[in-house]
C-alpha cells in the first residue's frame, strides 16, 4: 500500500510537475523549423487545412468521407487540447502532455447502474460514450494509428464520432509535433505562488469611472487572496489525490496599466508594460473611445482579455482572444435597423437617414451598425448627414434630409449636448415615419429631448429596464455595501461585480493548467447568465462567442424632465 502510493508519487511527479522530457524531446520533422512545424501544425488542428494548403480529408462515422474544414480538432478538443467534460462538449485532451500519460479507467462514460444515475441525465450519456477508456501510454506509432484507422493505444476503437485521417507521412509528423508541444510550457504571468493579471485604463477616462472599475476589481482579487490562506496549507500538507486541486492555488496580482497620449503610441505602451511585468491576461479595463488598440495587442501576443468596458468594442467572427459583453453601440444601430423591418411592411420602400457629427467615433461605430444592417435587410444604401463638430443644425438642412415622396425613418445618433439639434428634431421630426436615438449616445440623459419629439422617438436601450432589474440590482448594492465600496457608477460597478463572479469560475475550471486558451475555454463553457448580472437581462457564453448580451430594447419615453421608459420591442428582435 505504502510502496503504491510512492510509486503513484513518482510518477506524478514525472510527469505532471517536471519538465515533459519525451515531450520536449521530439525534434521538429526534418526540413522544418520549430515555428514552421507549429504553424503548420496549427492550420491542421484549428483549420483542418494541410501543409500542402488543401483539405484535409477524412471519413466520419464509419465511412462518410467529408472536408476536415468542416469539423476541425478543436471544435471537438479544444484549442487548448486539454478537452472538456463541462455542459454538453466532452472529449479528451489531446495534447502531447497527456497523450504521452496511461489512462486509467476514468468511470466518466460508464453505464448507469443505479436507477437514480440513469435519472441523472449526465451520468445516462450516449451509448458511444459509455466506454471502458482505460489506455497506454501513446507513441508515434499508436498516434497515427488513432489518427488513421480510429484504433487508441490499447486497440480499443475509437467511438466513430472521432474521424480517420487520411495523412501522408509527413502531414502526420507535423500534427504530432503540434500536438506534442501544445499546452506544454505555462503561459507567461504565472509562478509558482502568482497568478499575473492587468487591468487597462485607455486614455481619458472620468476619475469616478476609473475607481468604479477599479474599487470592485481590486475586491475581487483581495477576496480570492484572502480565502487563499487555507488553500496554501491545504497543498502543503494535504493528501497526495486532492494536491492537483490544491496546487493550483495561486494568489492574484492586479497590474493597472494607463495607456496616454495619443492612440497610436498606445500599442507600444502596453509592449513595454508587458515586457516589465509579463501577465496572464486583462481583466476588464475601461475606455470611453474605441478598444481596438487593446484588442489588437491582446490577439497579437494571444492574451484574453475578459469583459471590457466599452462601447467601441472590435467586431470580428474570427478573433479570439477579447470577450465582450456585447457588440456596444453597433449592435443598437442593428437592433434599429432590425426594428424597422418588423414593424413596417416591406412593400413600400423607406428611406433610411441618419445624422451624426464628425470625430465622434462613437455616433461613427453606431452609424456604421445601422447602414450595415440596413444594407442586408432593404438593400439600401443610408443618406447621411454628417455635421461638423462645431455645426448647428438647420431647420433647412433637417427639411431637406426629410424630403422625400417615400416614407424616411430618421436616426439622429446625437448625445445630450446637441439642445439645439434636438429642438430642431422637436420641430421637424413629425414629418418622418419613426425617429431613432440611443441610450448610450445619450449617456441615459434625456433631459435634452423636448416633449414635443418623443411622440415619433424610439430609443435604443441596450440593457435591463429599471423596472426589471431590481432582484439583481439589490443583490450587488448589498455586496457592494458589505465591502465598504462606495457606490459610483452602477453600471461599471455591476459589470465589475459580474466579472469577479466569473473569475472564480474561470480559475477554478482552469485547475493547475495555467494555459490562456483553456482558461479562455472556461468562460465558454459557462453557463448562461441572469442571475449575477443586474444591467442586462441575460448574458450568453459558448464556444467562439465572444459578445455575451445578445439584446437591446427599444423604448418610448414618458413626457416630463424625468421620463419613464417605455418598452416598444422584446429583448432580442429577429
Ligand atoms: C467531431 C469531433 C472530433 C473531431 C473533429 C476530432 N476528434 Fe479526436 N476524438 C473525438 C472523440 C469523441 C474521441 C474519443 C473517442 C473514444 O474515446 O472512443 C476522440 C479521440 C481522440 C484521440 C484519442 C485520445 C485518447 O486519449 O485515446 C486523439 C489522439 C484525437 N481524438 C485526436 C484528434 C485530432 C488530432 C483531431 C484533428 C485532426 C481530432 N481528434 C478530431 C472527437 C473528435
Amino acid at each position: 500500500m505504502h510502496r503504491l502510493k510512492l510509486t503513484s508519487c513518482l510518477i506524478f511527479f514525472l510527469f505532471i510537475c517536471l519538465p515533459h522530457p519525451l515531450v520536449q524531446a521530439v525534434e521538429p520533422p526534418d526540413g522544418y523549423t520549430h515555428d514552421e512545424a507549429m504553424r503548420l501544425g496549427e492550420q491542421m488542428y484549428r483549420n483542418g487545412i494541410l501543409p500542402s494548403g488543401n483539405p484535409m480529408q477524412a471519413l466520419v462515422m464509419g465511412d462518410i468521407p467529408f472536408d476536415g474544414r468542416m469539423f476541425t480538432c478543436d471544435d471537438c478538443h479544444q484549442r487548448s487540447g486539454l478537452g472538456t467534460e463541462e455542459g454538453s462538449v466532452i472529449t479528451w485532451p489531446t495534447n502531447g502532455k497527456m497523450l504521452l500519460l496511461p489512462r486509467k479507467r476514468t468511470g466518466a462514460f460508464r453505464q448507469p447502474t443505479s436507477d437514480a444515475e440513469k435519472q441523472n441525465a449526465r451520468r445516462t450519456l450516449p451509448p458511444y460514450f459509455q466506454v471502458e477508456d482505460e489506455r497506454p501510454p501513446y507513441d508515434e506509432r499508436s498516434l497515427a494509428n488513432a489518427l488513421r484507422v480510429g484504433k487508441d493505444s490499447g486497440g480499443r476503437s475509437l467511438d466513430p464520432i472521432m474521424p480517420k485521417y487520411r495523412l501522408s507521412n509527413s502531414s502526420m509528423a507535423i500534427l504530432t509535433y503540434y500536438l506534442m508541444h501544445l499546452s506544454v510550457d505555462f503561459a507567461p504571468g504565472v509562478d509558482d505562488e502568482v497568478l499575473h493579471f492587468a487591468t487597462v485604463i485607455a486614455g481619458d477616462v472620468p476619475e469616478e469611472k476609473k475607481t468604479a472599475m477599479l474599487s470592485v476589481l481590486q475586491t475581487h482579487i483581495d477576496n480570492h487572496n484572502s480565502q487563499g490562506r487555507h488553500e496554501s496549507r491545504r497543498a502543503a500538507s494535504g493528501p497526495f489525490f486532492k494536491s492537483e486541486a490544491h496546487q493550483a492555488y495561486r494568489k492574484l496580482k492586479l497590474h493597472v496599466w494607463e495607456l496616454t497620449g495619443t492612440e497610436e503610441t498606445w500599442h507600444e505602451q502596453l509592449e513595454g508594460y508587458y515586457r516589465d511585468q509579463p501577465v496572464f491576461a486583462l481583466l476588464g479595463g475601461i475606455s470611453e473611445g474605441p478598444w481596438q488598440k487593446i484588442h489588437g495587442f491582446s490577439e497579437k501576443n494571444r492574451i484574453p482579455c475578459i469583459l471590457p468596458i466599452t462601447d467601441q468594442p472590435v467586431l470580428s467572427d474570427t478573433d479570439w482572444y477579447t470577450l465582450y459583453f456585447s457588440k456596444g453601440v453597433s449592435l443598437e444601430g442593428e437592433t434599429a435597423a432590425k426594428y424597422v423591418r418588423a414593424g413596417l411592411s416591406m412593400k413600400g420602400t423607406i428611406m433610411a437617414r441618419q445624422i451624426y457629427r464628425r470625430g465622434n467615433t462613437k455616433a461613427a461605430a453606431l452609424a456604421e451598425g445601422f447602414s450595415t444592417a440596413w444594407k442586408s435587410i432593404a438593400g439600401q444604401e443610408v443618406q447621411q448627414l454628417v455635421l461638423g463638430e462645431d455645426d448647428e443644425l438647420s431647420d433647412q438642412a433637417l427639411n431637406d434630409l426629410l424630403d422625400s415622396p417615400e416614407p424616411v425613418v430618421l436616426l439622429a445618433w446625437l448625445d445630450s449636448t446637441d439642445k439645439e439639434a434636438f429642438k430642431i428634431l422637436g420641430r421637424h421630426g413629425g414629418r418622418a415615419a419613426m425617429v431613432f436615438a440611443s441610450s448610450t449616445m445619450l449617456n441615459n440623459d434625456f433631459s435634452a429631448i423636448p416633449d414635443a419629439l418623443k411622440e415619433n422617438l424610439l430609443v435604443t436601450y441596450p440593457h435591463s429596464l429599471p423596472s426589471e432589474d431590481q432582484k439583481s440590482r439589490f443583490a450587488v448594492e448589498q455586496w457592494l455595501r458589505a465591502r465598504k465600496i462606495p457606490a459610483g457608477d452602477f453600471d461599471i460597478q455591476a459589470k465589475m461585480y459580474f466579472l469577479g463572479w466569473m473569475l472564480s469560475g474561470g480559475i477554478k475550471s482552469m485547475r493547475s493548467e495555467f494555459y490562456r486558451d483553456y482558461f479562455l475555454e472556461g468562460f465558454d463553457m459557462m453557463i448562461d447568465q441572469d442571475y449575477a448580472i443586474a444591467v442586462y437581462p441575460r448574458l450568453t457564453f459558448g464556444p467562439g462567442q465572444r459578445y455575451s448580451s445578445k439584446g437591446c430594447y427599444i423604448v418610448r419615453l414618458s413626457s416630463g424632465s424625468n421620463p419613464e421608459l417605455i418598452p416598444v420591442s422584446d429583448w432580442v428582435i429577429y
